[in-house]
């Protein structure tokens, strides 16, 4: 996977509690570990995503959001384009922002 994405992780000390990648226009794999989440790490993630694609002159970037996570990337100016059921995923939101 990381022959074939951008791969990002956020360390604190020696630990890695955050990771992300772009593949194309398109977000994956962003994780945050669990005792850390809602402390800003994802946000740090999500604008060197954004920072990143901009520097590709991308011009809009996607993602296919969790339910759980469709607030945060609202906060982050997100919208969504549809809904859909996944057999393997439950709902996938697809969202995207302009940049
Ligand atoms: C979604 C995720 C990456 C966000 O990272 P995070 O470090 O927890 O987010 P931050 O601390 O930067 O939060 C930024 C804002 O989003 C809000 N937020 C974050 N996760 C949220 C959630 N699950 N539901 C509602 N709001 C959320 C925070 O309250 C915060 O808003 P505020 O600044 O107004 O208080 C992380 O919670 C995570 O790994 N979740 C589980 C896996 C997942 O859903 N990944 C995304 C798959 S598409």
């Amino acid at each position: 996977m990381a022959i074939r994405r951008r791969m990002y992780v956020h360390v604190t000390g020696n630990v890695i509690d955050g990771t992300v990648s772009l593949k194309g226009d398109t977000i994956y794999a962003f994780f945050v570990a669990p005792d850390k989440q809602g402390s800003g790490i994802g946000s740090d993630l999500l604008s060197c995503m954004e920072e990143v694609a901009k520097s590709l002159e991308i011009p809009c970037l996607k993602v296919d959001a969790s339910i759980t996570a469709k607030k945060f990337y609202e906060v982050h100016g997100y919208e969504t384009v549809r809904e859909e059921w996944d057999g393997n995923y439950g709902t996938v939101i697809t969202m995207k922002k302009e940049l």
